[in-house]
């Protein structure tokens, strides 16, 4: 049964007439069938052009932490917006997002940019410059964005052929991409520690970066085991790379400071986008001073027309001040806490092996097997067509996790109590269809 309604399918025929498969991002083409528009989002919920309402577990991919259209932050950016947007110079707002940040994620400096893929562009540029090397480490199954330089091991369009694990190969995962760019990415499996450490040993004198998403955000989720992200501190100050944290996921969700908190590491530099700004553009790289620093007029370019734009930044201000000063993220810890234990209680007494991974405000669900994967590899080697019909299941039901199991499950504020047994009731039924 397709997830379009009349008007929905009507909409999407005739955005397919004018936009490449009817999205502006691949990541939202469910296929002909199940690709849907949405008419409005408020809370904890969408509905589309026939008002089918869905418990949104997708959040825009990550950054809705509070919920949609929340009140105070259109409020703060309606007001902001008054006096125009942008000036080619900087505005208070800025400054006072940058403070926030530097409170929250212990960071000396920040610049602001407007895209996740932008910050971590930036980053690397930064890295390259201050190492003076080119090369960088990326983990299989981590997404940095859609530059040319990261989209190599990425989670998506995986077609096979990761190599051996003791040496993989850097798979561009789209095409276009020139050939001559595989020659600066390394790729390793995520908590690898002795490939790892070969690794860096073999090529630190050409290594800029070792970039890494602390948690695998676009893998199900996948912590890192102990120690691992530790070692990689240790190999970067011991060789002089950059430890760059991809926190675009985990950034203002996982903990108030995001991961550098959560595991008590200090990066070198961090991007983050998504929860910043409760899904207004808005991003940044922020970092220790002597890194940062590399960034100078004339010499090291960091720029962008829309940078540190009004509406951004007045998002990210109200949402910031939210997180640091409500109990955000100890509401959604509880409610995640409560699906995590329910998904896999259901899951236990269906008899599915299965593993609820990563943190409550993002978790994951493997399936096929009852052991924690350690990186994706493990990942592919568990039962996700299994979790696609269940996934689908749950949305014929009015809820939306990703129908891809890579993609975790992000919670919101303003999910209720009442949201999540409605979650679990679907969720029971959808493993249910799915086994029959
Ligand atoms: C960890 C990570 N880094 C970078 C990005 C890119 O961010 P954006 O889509 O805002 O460019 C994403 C997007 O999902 C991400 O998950």
């Amino acid at each position: 049964m397709s997830l379009q309604g009349e008007k929905t399918q009507a909409l999407f025929e005739k955005g397919k007439r004018v936009i490449p498969y009817g999205v502006n991002s691949n990541f939202r083409y469910w296929g002909d069938e199940d690709t849907i528009i949405i008419d409005r989002g408020e809370g904890a919920y969408i509905w589309d052009m026939d008002g089918k309402r869905y418990i949104d577990y997708r959040l825009g991919f990550g950054p809705v932490v509070l919920g949609h259209a929340y009140p105070t932050v259109v409020q703060k950016v309606q007001e902001a917006l008054q006096g125009g947007n942008i000036f080619a110079w900087t505005t208070p707002v800025e400054i006072s997002v940058a403070e926030r940040l530097t409170r929250m994620c212990k960071v000396d400096k920040v610049r602001l940019t407007n895209t996740g893929t932008e910050a971590t562009m930036h980053a690397l540029r930064i890295a390259r410059a201050y190492t003076g090397r080119e090369k960088f480490i990326k983990f299989e199954g981590q997404y940095h964005g859609m530059a040319d330089y990261f989209m190599f091991s990425t989670p998506s369009s995986y077609r096979g052929g990761l190599g051996s694990r003791r040496s993989p190969i850097a798979l561009p995962n789209t095409s276009g991409i020139p050939k001559a760019i595989n020659q600066y990415v390394l790729p390793l499996a995520f908590n690898d520690f002795e490939g790892l450490e070969k690794t860096v040993k073999a090529n630190w004198g050409d290594l800029a970066a070792i970039f890494v998403e602390p948690i695998l955000g676009n893998s199900a989720s996948i912590m890192p085991q102990p120690g691992f992200l530790e070692k990689i501190r240790e190999l970067c100050d011991e060789f002089g790379i950059v430890l760059i944290f991809d926190e675009v996921k985990t950034g203002f969700r996982i903990a108030k400071g995001g991961a550098q908190e959560y595991f008590g590491i200090q990066a070198d530099l961090a991007t983050y986008a998504k929860a910043m700004g409760n899904g207004f553009p808005i991003a940044a790289i922020a970092g220790i001073e002597e890194v940062m620093m590399t960034i100078e007029p004339g010499a090291m370019a960091h720029g962008g027309t829309y940078s540190g734009n009004v509406v951004g930044a007045a998002a990210a201000d109200a949402t910031l001040e939210i997180i640091e000063n409500q109990p955000v993220l100890e509401t959604i810890n509880q409610r995640g806490k409560a699906l995590m234990n329910g998904i896999g209680d259901i899951l236990t007494e269906a008899g599915i092996p299965h593993v609820v991974t990563g943190v409550p405000s993002m978790f994951g669900i493997f399936l096929g097997k009852d052991q924690e994967p350690r990186d994706f590899r493990d990942y592919l080697a568990g039962d996700g067509e299994l979790y696609e019909a269940i996934s689908m299941g749950l949305n014929r039901r009015g809820v939306q996790p990703d129908s891809d199991g890579r993609e975790p499950w992000f919670l919101c504020y303003s999910l209720s109590e009442a949201d999540v047994n409605e979650t679990l009731n679907a969720f029971n039924d959808s493993v249910k269809d799915a086994k029959s």
